[in-house]
């Protein structure tokens, strides 16, 4: 049988990132180029062909939508390519879940989209990165993990986009968490297991991949935070905020009167929750608030769907609170 041909496309991040040293802390992330990275991996006989293309070489905290776009737009490309069966993106790990997030929302789930980074750097002892591509290659190998939405893939665990997120700032051992599902799947450089089919088998891509995307600043709730907070965020242009609230996305009764104000004039308010698995369910007062509940989506994945919503045009509630249920 024709080994299956992935496109790698190459972001940076510690993956591609490089100490000097195999016991020094500090690291510089994105030195790596691809084309490096594929020859070290060659080496390895893995039953696949790759090829690969470096879009940026950075630290993920400096992702946006430049770089959003150039993945979109090779994605779109590959997906229309017969000659490819899957794509791989290399990315740092402390964004990774807003990229996978943004692809997932508005890719078909036509083809595997597997992201992969790494918690150490590519020189480190104990470096987790090349062990994790491996993984992520076999993932996208499978025609299997079409129909799953983007993936992503840390650990030897493959987790669904819109659940992925970075739990730990150091440490290899459950770096990334599934929320609320946990893993979709387990993953090896020798083997691959399912839990259960895929679940968007079909559908096309849920939203239009926006040319610019919104501010949409996050308001940290802290326990008696004053309602200027609001004011201090939120301009007189902003058109959607996300509240990463106490417990299930309560906040100050000053903070909620003001927001309950600014929704009323338009202010989308999207209620999230500080804590880590912190699901945020609609409450009585949310209709007359005018606010919508997160789900199970933390503030910066809410954020990404709401900045979606708005460059899409949407500004109906329900609407918008739909597009938070649908899993
Ligand atoms: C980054 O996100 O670019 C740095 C951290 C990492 O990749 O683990």
């Amino acid at each position: 049988m024709k080994a299956p041909h992935l496109l790698v496309l190459a972001t940076g991040g510690t993956i591609a990132g490089i100490a000097g040293s195999p016991t020094r802390h500090d690291y510089r992330p994105g030195q790596i180029g691809i084309e490096d990275w594929l020859e070290q991996v060659r080496g390895f006989g893995l039953a696949a062909e790759l090829s690969g293309k470096q879009i940026a070489n950075i630290g993920s905290e400096d992702m946006g939508v430049p770089i959003w776009a150039a993945l979109h737009g090779e994605i779109e490309k590959a997906m229309a390519d017969p000659a490819i069966d899957g794509i791989v993106i290399t990315h740092g790990t402390d964004t990774a879940e807003e990229t996978a997030f943004l692809l997932d929302l508005t890719l078909p789930p036509k083809k595997p989209v597997v992201l992969v980074g790494a918690m150490r750097p590519a020189d480190a002892v104990g470096s987790d990165g090349m062990r994790n591509f491996v993984n992520a290659v076999r993932v996208a190998s499978d025609p299997d993990a079409a129909g799953r939405g983007v993936l992503l893939v840390m650990g030897d665990r493959i987790l669904a986009a819109r659940d992925a997120r970075k739990v730990r700032t150091r440490g290899t051992d459950d770096a990334f968490r599934g929320f609320p599902r946990g893993s979709v799947g387990i993953v090896t450089p020798a083997a691959l297991e399912w839990f259960g089919n895929p679940w968007r088998e079909g559908e096309g891509a849920r939203y239009a991949f926006p040319d610019a995307l919104p501010d949409v600043p996050i308001l940290y709730v802290g326990a008696g935070m004053p309602a200027t907070s609001v004011a201090r965020i939120c301009g007189s242009d902003t058109k959607g905020v996300v509240i990463a609230g106490a417990g299930e996305g309560n906040m100050p009764e000053a903070v909620r009167q003001t927001l309950k104000e600014r929704a009323g004039s338009g202010l989308v308010v999207v209620r999230a929750s500080r804590v880590d698995e912190g699901l945020v369910d609609r409450e009585p007062e949310d209709a007359s608030n005018q606010f919508v509940a997160a789900r199970a989506l933390n503030p910066q994945k809410a954020r990404i769907l709401l900045q979606v919503l708005i460059a899409n045009g949407e500004s109906d509630l329900d609407h918008i609170q739909a597009a938070f249920d649908n899993p």
